[in-house]
């Protein structure tokens, strides 16, 4: 059972052989394939909403898929602002939305910021 993979690619070929594993994000009971990222095993498994923007709590998902944009993070294991494009799945990792972090500058209405050009 491959879930939601492509199991047969034009230019990659056959998807490999791996065993499956067992996680659970937010509480929810997933299979993965040894050896892909945690971003792939939630793909795979239809869930695309990883975490929600600081100020605005718009959904985020995988954007780069490379590591670089950090839209990605999840918390695995209690540890917060884990890449899931970037980090390898494992048996029974505990895997939760990502945490809002508090924004780094506070919100100034309009009418309390200076004038400029
Ligand atoms: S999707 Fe960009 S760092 Fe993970």
């Amino acid at each position: 059972m491959t879930f939601g993979r492509i199991e047969l690619h034009p230019v990659l070929g056959k998807l490999p052989d791996a065993p499956l594993i067992e996680v659970v994000f937010d509480g929810q009971r997933l299979f993965g394939l040894e050896g892909e990222s945690i971003a792939a095993t939630l793909l795979a498994n239809g869930i695309r909403k990883l975490r929600v923007q600081e100020e605005s709590d718009n959904p985020r998902g995988i954007y780069c898929n490379i590591g670089h944009c950090m839209e990605c993070r999840v918390s695995v294991d209690g540890f917060s602002g884990i890449r899931a494009c970037m980090t390898p799945v494992k048996e029974g990792m505990t895997i939760s939305s990502g945490i809002k972090l508090p924004l780094p500058f506070r919100h100034t209405p309009p009418s309390e910021r200076s004038g400029g050009a």
